[in-house]
């Protein structure tokens, strides 16, 4: 992937969500192409629980950030712990199911926008993405998580969670090849094909990744499925 198709694959990932928003659930909940058999879903679900406690562990909160925020199975976590929410996306069709989720919380505010061109307005207490880094170019990888760690206050927390790489993980259309090409192919319900960036994160380089941002996180993975982190700005107990 080179400079100049780059604005290109991410006008894509924005429709191929845009397209996807009314069947994005089935992915979580292992529902029509997702569903792995028996075996397979009682492991993701065991470890999205695994993955929910560490969330929880951060406690209470008073502002969350929440970027790529999607139709909202986080959002409704992170409800839990915070007393504001802001929850950015750049599909309107996303943000529209996300509202109708979560009763049209009075504790969430929306907002549309396209994180490649995104300035935060304000410091949150939380910062928290999932499944979102990994569709993040490389080459702007460092200017997105530099725009992150602005959003933070002095003490505040960052959380991410994200895929491994696990064949069992998407539909059972897609073929996940680990042959170090990031562009991949996706397919809607109706057969429809996008290309998408998906990268998969080592614990130490996506450890590495965030020390270049001053922010020490603790990087952990579940068993097949996730990759998780917690960190805080490395300057934040002096
Ligand atoms: C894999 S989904 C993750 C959604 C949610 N965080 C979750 O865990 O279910 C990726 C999300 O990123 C959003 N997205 C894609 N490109 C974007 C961009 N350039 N700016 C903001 N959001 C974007 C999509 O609309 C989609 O909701």
């Amino acid at each position: 992937m080179n400079v100049w198709n780059d604005r290109q694959i991410i006008q894509d990932q924005i429709e191929y969500y845009r397209a996807r928003a009314n069947e994005y659930d089935e992915w979580f909940y292992r529902q029509g192409r997702f569903d792995r058999g028996t075996a397979n879903n009682q492991h993701w679900f065991a470890e999205v629980a695994v993955v929910q406690q560490a969330l929880q562990q951060v406690g209470k909160v008073d502002r969350i950030l929440e970027l790529a925020c999607g139709t909202g199975i986080w959002t409704q976590e992170l409800l839990t712990l915070g007393n504001q929410i802001t929850a950015i996306d750049a599909s309107t069709e996303v943000l529209e199911i996300n509202r109708h989720k979560l009763g049209a919380s009075s504790q969430v505010i929306y907002q549309q926008r396209d994180l490649f061109t995104w300035e935060p307005e304000q410091q949150y207490d939380l910062v928290f993405f999932s499944f979102w880094l990994s569709h993040v170019p490389p080459q702007r990888l460092t200017a997105f998580l530099q725009t992150v760690a602005n959003a933070l206050q002095a003490d505040g927390k960052l959380f991410i969670i994200d895929s491994r790489f696990e064949p069992t993980s998407t539909a059972n259309n897609h073929v996940l090849v680990d042959d170090g090409n990031l562009i991949k192919t996706r397919k809607l319900n109706d057969g429809k094909e996008f290309q998408i960036v998906k990268k998969f994160y080592q614990p130490d380089e996506l450890q590495q990744e965030l020390r270049a941002i001053d922010i020490d996180a603790d990087v952990k993975v579940t068993e097949r499925y996730f990759i998780y982190a917690i960190g805080e700005r490395s300057n934040a107990n002096a």
